[in-house]
């Protein structure tokens, strides 16, 4: 494969070079057919191929053509079950292959900072292990068919408010250990063949040109060796991005940015080597994707799949006696989301799938009595008081109600955060009511990320299916009847309100630079270092058995820096089931800032009535270390750790001491709870946060001029500004003037989008854009 490369490259002009480092139109890379170069795709990502049909639109929003729905990465993320994301990768590898597509843009890898975020339903956990464990295994799935990846979106892309211009502002421990760790699994243990880079800057410099992230963590600490692109529309200065390790921008730019390249390498400014590097490592995965051979997959192997999936990522959170329901009994089914499922999120990863299950159908397939009743209008919030009662009176006729509620799709999506936790008052006031009649009510979520539950004391049962792909309904059915016993475990926790999340005071506000003040307090480190109470923690779900840890040994070496720990667990009751062993590492005597506990194993294990099995989680240096800042990389402090083997974060089993030999360290904790936790909520001061940077924070310097990087809603504060761009803005308003959930997005996004975005979605072409910005100054 080298010397073939390389062959190529010997034959190509200055110019062939540079238009490979672009994209032909919204989904292909360029080919050079003299040179027997093709043209390959690639697309989204990340639970089901999202394939447009026919031609692209440049926006690429069209239709795309059928694929497997399968739940999304938040539904995922609960099941803990690497195997289950293998076999997920390596189904929706089967469907890129049959649909000659190269390159799945997926996993999505970013941390949830916020519950707010609006595409964490696309994302895994709060917790880096679980997310890089999970990416890899999914990784490894797809690549397992020949199929390419691109781990997405790197790095620190935590919120959609102004995500393309946003600057994530954090610590470098932070970096390190929150937001830079669960990439860094997943590419040394993946080596996925692209990774794309986010819209955002990190500490001031674009993820697109950011030398130290692309260089010199991925490349050189990491050892990735695929090729990086950028996120969609992500570029700002295309030599600068070339030299630090990115090779190719998405979508096309009309040439405008290969030309730049030409001049560069012209003008002596970029040596040729460096675009003779990128074209390398681009033409390697062009390569690589030809060795593919067309094959079909089985539409409804695939399906079974996503239900499996489904049904054993559903998070049981309570449960007073009423589940399993009782088949001899018959239940109100309630809720329009029980005819038709909410089965996955808003943007460019939404599938058109081969069908869809509603669990209501779903019921009575099974042999369930039951009675429907509406209960809300999906695509309103108001209240329809005869919904309610014929919800009402259709319950007290009834054994026990199910209520079918949770988050519709505007209110969670790619392109803008949610500014609240609450439902929808119409179906508050659903199960609100119908909790008033029957006293054994069960509410089945909907949702992508977590809400708050004003009923939760009024209802006997809540299960959380989150949006569970094309084959939710059956297998919410499955849980709730007992078929399957539910496994599932929060990724995430569920707060109490949204003033007790750490980044409350910091999270997509109005201002570009966004502080991670909670540096590396992101999740349940925080509301265990703070000693927050939780509506619902991480690692937390219920199940139809009882499973009992009963030992635990921990075996370390340290010299090798290698170890594990063996976890006993039993099934003490009467069904089937999978627990997840979950083990957790802290240092009550730390000299550093530490959360209380962190994940660093954890195992799914399947046991019959009375079975025990020993559970083995590999330990290594890492599972010990903090990252240091004053030396700049990972150290272990000596002495006692403590290992807990836990049902979940807040439900430790087992408890041992460990000594690890390390170094000494003497440090004072950066925070203190005492200083930065205020009447329940983080309340960090710009002094404290200054404390942790070398410097002055890195934020964006005020600019008088307008550049590029404008944001429409800048530019258009300026009479100049309205003149050069406001007829632009108005046609893309009145292109995405629908009432449907991807216009809605592209909507909401343009008061935050920088002026060379406009380029891309076709608005004008790059130099006019460029032209009309030098004209105003
Ligand atoms: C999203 C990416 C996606 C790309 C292509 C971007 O707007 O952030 O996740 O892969 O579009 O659709």
């Amino acid at each position: 494969m080298k010397d073939r490369v390389k062959s190529i490259i010997s034959q190509m002009t200055l110019e062939e070079k540079a238009s490979l480092c672009s994209g032909k139109d919204f989904w292909h890379l360029k080919g050079i057919e003299r040179l027997g170069i093709p043209e390959i795709m690639v697309t989204d990502g990340p639970h089901g191929l999202r394939k447009q049909s026919g031609e692209a639109d440049h926006l690429g929003l069209n239709q795309s053509v059928r694929a497997t729905c399968f739940p999304t990465a938040v539904t995922t993320a609960s099941g803990w079950d690497r195997e289950n994301l293998f076999e997920m990768g390596k189904a929706i590898g089967e469907e890129c292959v049959q649909e000659e597509v190269s390159v799945v843009l997926g996993p999505g890898t970013n941390i949830k900072r916020s519950p707010l975020c609006g595409r964490n339903f696309e994302y895994f956990s709060e917790d880096p292990f679980l997310a890089g464990e999970l990416s890899a295994a999914w990784i490894n799935g797809v690549q397992s068919q020949g199929i390419g990846t691109s781990l997405k979106h790197f790095a620190a892309n935590n919120q959609e408010k102004a995500r393309l211009v946003s600057n994530s502002v954090i610590d470098e421990r932070a970096l390190r250990e929150i937001y830079l760790t669960a990439f860094e699994i997943a590419v040394k243990k993946g080596q996925p063949w692209t990774i794309m880079c986010s819209y955002n800057r990190i500490n001031n410099v674009y993820s697109c040109e950011n030398q130290w992230l692309l260089n010199d963590v991925l490349r050189g600490e990491w050892g990735f060796h695929g090729l990086v692109m950028t996120d969609w529309g992500a570029m700002n200065e295309r030599t600068k991005a070339l030299e630090a390790g990115l090779e190719l921008e998405m979508p096309s730019s009309g040439g405008y940015n290969d030309r730049k390249i030409v001049e560069a390498v012209r003008e002596g400014r970029m040596k040729e080597a460096v675009l003779d590097c990128a074209v390398t490592r681009i033409l390697t995965a062009v390569l690589k994707a030809q060795e593919v051979k067309k094959k079909n997959y089985d539409k409804d192997r695939h399906h079974d799949l996503a239900q499996k999936i489904a049904e054993e990522s559903i998070v049981l959170l309570k449960n007073d006696g009423m589940l399993p329901l009782n088949k001899a009994s018959s239940y109100a089914i309630i809720g329009a989301f029980a005819e038709i499922p909410r089965y996955q999120g808003s943007g460019s990863s939404k599938i058109n799938p081969h069908r869809v299950d509603g669990a209501l159908e779903a019921l009575r397939n099974m042999g369930m009595k039951c009675e429907y009743a509406q209960g809300y209008e999906l695509y309103s919030d108001e209240i329809q008081q005869e919904l309610i009662n014929e919800a009402v009176a259709c319950a007290e006729r009834s054994a026990g109600a199910v209520i079918f509620a949770g988050l519709p799709d505007s209110y969670e999506s790619e392109g803008f955060d949610r500014s609240h936790l609450d439902m929808p008052k119409n179906h508050n006031a659903l199960i609100e009511a119908v909790a008033k009649v029957n006293p054994h009510v069960t509410v089945v979520l909907h949702c992508g990320s977590p809400v708050l539950m004003p009923w939760k004391d009024d209802v006997e049962g809540i299960v959380l299916s989150y949006l569970g792909g094309e084959a939710a309904g059956s297998a919410s059915a499955k849980v709730l009847t007992g078929e399957v016993n539910p496994s599932g475990r929060l990724a995430e926790t569920f707060p109490i309100s949204l003033g007790d999340t750490p980044c409350y005071h910091h999270f997509a506000n109005e201002v570009k630079d966004v502080e991670y003040r909670e540096s590396i307090l992101a999740g349940y480190r925080y509301y265990d270092w703070a000693d927050i109470q939780v509506l619902y923690p991480f690692g937390y779900g219920l199940s139809y058995t009882e499973f009992i840890h009963e030992g635990m040994q921990i075996e370390w070496d340290d010299e090798a820096g290698k170890g594990c720990a063996k976890v006993t667990v039993s099934n003490k009751g009467k069904r089937a089931g999978y627990e997840v062993v979950q083990l957790y590492i802290g240092k009550e005597d730390t000299s550093v800032m530490r959360a209380p506990k962190e994940l660093k194993g954890f195992q799914k294990v399947f046991l019959n009535p009375q079975e025990t099995k020993t559970v083995k989680l590999l330990l290594d240096k890492r599972s010990f270390s903090y990252y240091d800042i004053e030396e700049h990389g990972w150290i272990i402090e000596d002495g006692n750790y403590q290992l807990y083997a836990a049902a979940s974060s807040r439900d430790i089993r087992l408890k041992t001491d460990l000594k690890v030999n390390g170094k000494v360290i003497m440090r004072n904790p950066e925070y203190k709870v005492s200083d930065v936790v205020k009447n329940g909520r983080f309340s960090c001061s710009e002094d404290q946060f200054k404390k942790l940077f070398e410097g002055e924070l890195p934020l964006i310097p005020k600019m008088d001029k307008i550049s590029l990087n404008s944001t429409v809603q800048e530019v258009l504060e300026q009479e100049s500004g309205r003149n050069a761009f406001q007829e632009m803005v108005d046609h893309f308003n009145k292109k995405f003037d629908g009432e449907d959930d991807l216009n809605v997005m592209m909507r909401a996004m343009l008061k935050d989008m920088p002026l060379r975005a406009l380029g891309m979605f076709g608005e004008a072409v790059m130099e006019d854009i460029e032209k009309k910005v030098k004209d105003m100054n």
